[in-house]
């Protein structure tokens, strides 16, 4: 690990403007700078630097990161190289004294390179197997799209990869997930007389593989494990070769399956991809988003299809921006993306695509509507339950303004009274920069302005009461993470809280945070938004205290409870005076 009081110096010394100018000229607006996106393409410049908090932000496809995270993204270097670079700009010198992530990068590189060694020793397993090429073949696909996707051959047997290993009782083989090691201590290879599907990374190296079996066994996918290289949350199959069809085409194809993405490629659709073997993640949606603002999920016609689709919508509700566009296509249900297109060929796919996909907002209410009966009052009911959490994740405000209105027509109430069963709040308008900010998310819980402010002066951290971090949210996670962060690293600035969250499930809630700071002038009153926040945060878990109390027999009360119960009916009349 590289030291974080390292990084938080770093990223004090560099200045991100002119890092970034130096490869993408900016103009100064108002507080901030601004150029077109160089990670998606527009006309009018939504990419933002933020000179004061050190962070870069796109309000149009939403990359955000810190210098570090520029040079990686837009230099395609590795988190460590990123870090180098800057360094040598700067004339620091990264400290060795640590030396987990120099061994760190190396083991990384090693497995790698075993990852390189396995994939071609597969790929030429299969030039030697019949029966494995006669599979493919009655697949349908040819030589060249085998070699496109650099697919191979794990023959049977427990011990192949010992013939191109030297050391196959090496550790990295079991990390990278090639070989087994089994409670007795015996080794063997993962796959074994499988069709071998190698996941390729975005730089171009294999990171993982998907084995078919040629028969019917089970499973009938056996994936790579996840390893240092490998997270299937973050890894969509296929895009590494998709990426110029993706472009050409100016849409993305999700679909479920290697087969799928590779059968459609056969027929000339390139810009597929497939999840690998889990549910979408708003991770895979933002990557995509990078390259494209279409997206249309294809799945199959049946219902795990359908379990698939709706997990994909609520995970993309909170990814969409004004630009994005994201739809559903669903095939006949006796077929999947790879049959239906041997069956119809391209054109008919395309067209089936351009005539039946169905807008995200509208397989929305289709779904709403079919989950819960809108004829009766409690269907009705149900629907606005079910819609609340949803529709409150969206952040493009005129999106989310017209779905509010098709749910409340759809329960049959006024907008005006949605939105007061909802608590949807439009007083929180700045001034400042108005609108950008209205582009903003609309409903703010009180964690998240604590996060916010927290994230504008790290400092204050020291004088937050983390007795009021109970609830189950996630910018509460957020906020107790970054607490404890400060409590072990108090001087740690902005840029360095965020970059220290790099890999971590609460990156999201810091990234949304720290582009909504990006305009907040330099004397904003961080502090008195803490103690706001946190007195609300107060108030509403008495609230909620008091709540259930209220639920329980009078008779059953403590005097304690009632005194609760007392100072809450006292509240509520201050507040509705
Ligand atoms: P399907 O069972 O729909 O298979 O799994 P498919 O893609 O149509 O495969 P073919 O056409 O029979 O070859 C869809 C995806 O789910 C994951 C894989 O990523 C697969 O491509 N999966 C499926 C697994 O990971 N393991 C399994 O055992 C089955
Ligand atoms: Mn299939």
């Amino acid at each position: 690990m590289i030291p974080q009081d390292f990084i938080q110096t770093l990223l004090n010394r560099v200045d991100i403007v002119e890092i970034i100018d130096r490869r993408v000229p900016l103009k100064k607006a108002g507080a901030n700078y601004q150029a077109c996106c160089p990670f998606h393409s527009e006309k009018s410049p939504s990419f933002t630097v933020s000179p004061s908090k050190q962070f870069y932000h796109c309000f149009g496809c939403g990359a955000h990161g810190t210098a570090i995270g520029f040079l990686m993204e837009y230099a395609g270097l590795g988190y460590i190289d990123a870090i180098k670079e800057l360094a040598a700009q700067t004339g620091m010198t990264v400290p060795d004294s640590a030396p987990a992530d120099p061994q760190r990068v190396q083991q990384v590189a090693s497995l790698v390179e075993l990852m390189q060694q396995a994939a071609l020793y597969y790929r030429q397993q299969l030039k030697h197997a019949p029966v494995a090429i006669d599979y493919l073949k009655k697949r349908g696909l040819t030589g060249e799209i085998a070699a496109r996707y650099g697919l191979g051959y794990a023959p049977p047997g427990w011990q192949n990869l010992q013939a191109i290993f030297e050391h196959y009782d090496d550790a990295a083989l079991v990390e990278g997930g090639l070989v087994i090691l089994n409670e007795s201590g015996k080794r063997y290879d993962r796959f074994r007389e499988r069709i071998m599907f190698p996941i390729i990374g975005l730089k171009g190296d294999v990171i993982g593989f998907g084995g078919r079996v040629l028969d019917s066994g089970e499973p009938k996918y056996l994936n790579s494990p996840e390893t240092p290289l490998f997270q299937k949350g973050h890894e969509l199959y296929g895009l590494f070769q998709a990426r110029r069809a993706i472009r050409d085409a100016g849409r993305a194809l999700v679909v479920e399956g290697y087969m799928d993405v590779v059968a459609l490629a056969q027929h000339g659709v390139g810009y597929a991809v497939a999840t690998l073997g889990t549910a979408t993640t708003p991770n895979h949606l933002q990557k995509l988003l990078r390259h494209t603002d279409e997206i249309v999920f294809c799945f199959d016609g049946d219902s795990a299809g359908q379990r698939a689709a709706w997990r994909a919508l609520e995970n993309s509700l909170a990814m969409l921006t004004d630009n994005s566009r994201v739809g559903f296509l669903f095939l006949p249900t006796q077929h999947d993306p790879d049959s239906y297109i041997r069956e119809h060929g391209k054109d008919e796919f395309e067209t089936l695509l351009q005539q039946q996909t169905v807008p995200l907002s509208n397989y929305l209410l289709m779904e709403l509507a079919r989950q819960h009966d809108p004829s009766t009052s409690e269907g009705k009911s149900a629907l606005l339950k079910t819609a609340h959490p949803l529709i409150t994740q969206i952040n493009t405000p005129v999106l989310a303004l017209i779905l509010r209105k098709r749910v409340a027509e759809l329960a049959g109430i006024q907008l005006a009274e949605l939105e007061a069963l909802w608590k949807i709040d439009f007083q929180r308008k700045r001034s400042a920069n108005a609108l950008q900010r209205a582009a903003r998310p609309a409903p703010v819980s009180n964690y998240r302005r604590l996060l916010r402010a927290l994230l504008f002066r790290p400092a204050l951290a020291g004088e937050l009461n983390t007795a009021l971090l109970t609830l189950n949210q996630a910018d509460a996670s957020a906020v107790q993470g970054v607490i404890e962060l400060l409590q072990q690293h108090p001087h740690l600035e902005t840029a360095a809280v965020v970059e220290h969250f790099r890999d971590s499930p609460l990156m999201p809630q810091l990234q949304q945070a720290s582009s909504e700071i990006m305009d907040w002038p330099d004397d904003f009153d961080a502090l008195a938004e803490c103690e706001l926040a946190c007195e609300q945060i107060e108030t509403e878990q008495q609230n909620l205290r008091a709540a259930s109390i209220a639920n329980k027999s009078i008779n059953s009360l403590t005097e304690a409870e009632k005194m609760e119960l007392q100072q809450a009916a006292k509240r509520k009349a201050k507040t509705e005076k």
